[in-house]
């Protein structure tokens, strides 16, 4: 995809450098362009827990789907019991329609690789697998080249810069379904078990990787951080918005003029964000904000600013940062339809209402879209909605309802007009259904 540019003025904290590097540049070009002085500097002069200070004061959010705060994270992994620490760098890029990360880790895999560096530093992690989705384009290989590069010059390894810090770094290329990204699913997966997830707590940050403290953190949220150490964490609080600072990678998709990625601050509204990928090719219908377990938002939402609370108030969600735009001539219902189908076929199958739920939930979408339904289905899809969540074992479970009941909320009349039109047989005749 497309890398597009922002406004003028915007903090470029995330791809400043890849835009002036050629997408083969070398460690040496990198570092002339800013890369690993952070890392270099932390080194000599930062001691961890003013590393974990300073992010706490950045107000930095996690970059992959939750938002949650980098520094009461490494806080907690830093506070956990003493002995070997993990740290996995969550490259997998699980949603279709998010591109960014692949792009981030192919154009500036140094930026990734410090980040990295000064999260294990501050966490106390020795060790530090970072998981690329296998297939991804040359991201692996990128990040191979640039990870040997920096063993080469003493920036990784077993004696960092002629100190005793020790941090060896893998890359691993994983395969997997939408659900291998979740973040226990990922760790089960590096072990090489069943890629399902686990109930939290005990999280992570606690019990992770061979069940020892370990810092899961988005290749995204990590890249931030040099830009952090370098500039103070005063000036990233300053950028985006008080309750989310810093940029964010969005990929922009669908009835578009000029389809891409841009790095734009949080607080954004939407309508900008559109007008930067030329706008909408027709009449536009709706935004699939948050990948496939986020939520239609009407044409009417495009003042919306981007941030955690105002999407998820509005039934969407940040997530990994895929915006869709949708045109008029697209039918709601199916496409609500299709994506609960995607993530039933995606489930792992480990919690029955996962497994069962979401299954069902399709069909009843499938009979809105046919004509194979009845009036009260809508009501069902919003009780088995509320079932299937309460008993969420992961994000997946949790976040599939979403299309069908924003949807529902802000295109009733597309779905009242496919309620109305069924013909579906008396409830008796179809089992496991109640009216
Ligand atoms: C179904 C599902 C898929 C996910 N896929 C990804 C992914 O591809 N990359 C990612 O960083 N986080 C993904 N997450 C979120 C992770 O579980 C986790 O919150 C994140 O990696 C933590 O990093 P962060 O705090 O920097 O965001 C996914 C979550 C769910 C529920």
């Amino acid at each position: 995809m497309e890398l597009l540019a922002g406004r003028s003025g915007w903090p470029s904290i995330l791809l400043g450098r890849a835009a002036t590097l050629a997408p083969d540049a070398g460690i040496e070009a990198a570092e002339a362009a800013g890369a690993w002085s952070a890392w270099k500097n932390a080194v000599a002069s930062i001691a961890p827990d003013a590393l974990i200070a300073s992010v706490e004061r950045s107000g930095l959010r996690g970059r992959g789907g939750a938002g949650f705060p980098a520094g009461r994270k490494w806080r907690a992994v830093a506070n956990a019991d003493r002995g070997q620490r993990y740290l996995v760098a969550n490259g997998f890029g699980a949603d279709p329609g998010a591109h960014a990360e692949r792009l981030l880790l192919e154009r500036d895999p140094h930026g990734v690789l410090e980040g990295l560096a000064l999260a294990a530093y501050a966490v106390g992690a020795t060790e530090a697998t970072i998981v690329v989705r296998a297939g991804s384009g040359s991201a692996a290989a990128r990040l191979r080249a640039a990870l040997a590069a920096a063993e080469e010059k003493g920036y990784l390894g077993s004696a960092v810069l002629g100190t005793s810090i020790r941090l060896s770094v893998t890359v691993r290329e994983l395969a997997g379904s939408f659900v291998t990204g979740e973040e226990t699913v990922l760790l089960r997966a590096l072990e090489d078990r069943r890629a399902q997830p686990d109930q939290r707590p005990p999280y992570p940050a606690t019990k992770g990787l061979w069940g020892r403290p370990t810092l899961v953190q988005n290749v995204q949220t990590l890249a931030a951080v040099p830009w952090i150490v370098t500039h103070g964490a005063e000036a990233f609080a300053a950028t985006g918005t008080p309750d989310a600072p810093g940029t964010i990678l969005l990929s922009l998709s669908g009835a578009l003029g000029r389809p891409g990625i841009v790095e734009a601050p949080m607080g954004t509204t939407l309508r900008d964000l559109l007008d930067l990928a030329g706008g909408a090719t027709g009449t536009l219908k709706a935004l699939l904000v948050g990948g496939p377990t986020g939520g239609f938002l009407p044409a009417a939402s495009l003042d919306l600013p981007l941030g955690y609370g105002t999407l998820t108030e509005a039934g969407a969600l940040v997530g990994s940062g895929s915006i869709l735009a949708v045109g008029s001539e697209t039918s709601i219902v199916e496409l609500a339809t299709l994506l609960t189908r995607y993530l039933s076929d995606e489930s792992c199958g480990k919690s029955i209402p996962c497994r069962i739920g979401l299954r069902r939930l399709a069909e009843l979408g499938d009979g809105l879209c046919t004509g194979l339904c009845r009036p009260t289905d809508e009501a069902l899809i919003r009780s088995l909605s509320a079932d299937v969540r309460d008993a969420a074992l992961c994000g997946l479970e949790a976040g599939a309802p979403n299309p069908l009941l924003s949807g529902m909320r802000y295109f009733a009349d597309e779905f009242a007009a496919a309620s109305a039109g069924g013909s579906a047989p008396a409830a008796a005749a179809r089992p496991g259904v109640s009216a």
